[in-house]
């Protein structure tokens, strides 16, 4: 793989996280940012998956694991933006259908299962039913222990968060992206995020009567501008993208890619589900590298990418073109497409 492409690149590769990782060059990634299965969260429905292990401990071994394959394969001023939610001990774990490589969904959708049962069965070690599991804390000191410098833990607020008909406690409504460097020094455009400033009851401008003043946003000159804060707004995806049920929303990525690269420059995500990290990479002229273990969500992930992959007009032809001839591209293609480098679908050895 190129670390320095002359034109954007898209690579996809299908396959397991920590063997597909293996396989890319040290060093050569600038930017990683993604959001592994949470612990007993959802059942992806594929062999192989990580977020079913047994115990916390297991996961966060497993996960630890991929991090440092991901720690060798960035770049030294490389940003690593990781996605983490919580969950509660006793509570249900919910399935997509489970496949297994070239086989057809049957049609029925498994029945949900529990992380640590009340009774005591699946106890989950050290949690207590309706224990909050803390592992976005938990995965975040592991990876402090490894070696990772732990730069920002980023509340990301979602306002259309899912009620959840609970009384006992707030309805949970935010998750975590943990910003980990791999050095003390490293790449981060503070000015390419920059926020508008929200008046605060300190200054001087006029409140409502109510002492608030929130409707006083200023926008316009860049002193009305600042850096960006640790918690951001984004709505989830109202629904899921195509067959994928935890797609990130694009407005979440975007400032990890503006922040964390330049133009031209690589991001990977080595969970890709839908693949709106590539996405959004493309959208902004990065190229990336996409793993997912689910042959499923490869067509999925190839339709996301392809509105930047592909000629206005011509995509079909283009598509097909860039796939199987592999072809050299002319000055003015190169200006305005993305070159889509290797598609290894598990069919063939890799091309990196
Ligand atoms: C939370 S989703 C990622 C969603 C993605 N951020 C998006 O916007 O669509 C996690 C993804 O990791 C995949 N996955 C699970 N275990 C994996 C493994 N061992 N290697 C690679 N991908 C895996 C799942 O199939 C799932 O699509």
């Amino acid at each position: 793989m190129a670390t320095k492409p002359k034109i954007q690149t898209l690579e996809i590769l299908c396959g397991d996280a920590l063997a597909k990782l293996k396989r890319i060059r040290m060093a050569s990634i600038d930017c990683c940012i993604t959001s592994p299965p949470f612990w007993r969260l959802r059942d992806f429905g594929v062999d192989g998956q990580l977020g079913l292990e047994q115990t916390p401990e297991e996961y966060i071994q497993k996960l630890v694991v991929i991090c440092k394959e991901i720690m060798r394969v960035l770049k030294c001023r490389g940003t690593f933006w990781l996605n983490m939610g919580d969950s509660y001990a006793g509570a249900y774990c919910y399935s997509t259908p489970r496949i297994k490589q070239n086989q057809e969904w049957n049609g029925v959708y498994p029945t949900p299962t529990l992380r640590g049962d009340r009774n005591g069965m699946g106890k989950v070690p050290g949690l207590k039913p309706k224990d909050l599991c803390m592992m976005p804390a938990r995965v975040a000191l592991a990876l402090q222990e490894q070696g990772w410098y732990i730069r920002s833990d980023i509340i990301w607020y979602k306002p259309n968060a899912m009620p959840e008909g609970r009384s006992d406690r707030p309805t949970k409504s935010h998750e975590y992206i943990f910003l980990l460097t791999k050095a003390e020094h490293y790449f981060y455009d503070a000015n390419a995020i920059k926020e508008a400033v929200v008046s605060n009851p300190w200054s001087k401008s006029t409140g409502n009567g109510n002492g608030e003043t929130g409707s006083n946003v200023r926008f316009g000159s860049p002193s009305d501008m600042r850096n960006k804060r640790s918690v951001w707004i984004v709505n989830t995806k109202k629904s899921y993208f195509g067959t994928h049920y935890a797609t990130f929303p694009e407005k979440l990525i975007e400032p990890c890619i503006l922040a964390g690269t330049m133009k031209r420059q690589m991001v990977l995500d080595p969970f890709a589900g839908s693949g709106t990290v590539g996405q959004v990479a493309l959208k902004h002229s990065r190229s990336a590298v996409l793993i997912e273990l689910n042959p499923e969500y490869i067509p999925l992930i190839k339709r996301r990418c392809s509105t930047w992959t592909m000629q206005k007009g011509d995509r079909d032809n283009l598509w097909y073109k860039m796939l199987k001839q592999k072809r050299v591209m002319s000055k003015v293609e190169k200006r305005s497409f993305v070159m889509l480098q290797n598609i290894d679908d598990g069919s063939k050895k890799g091309v990196l």
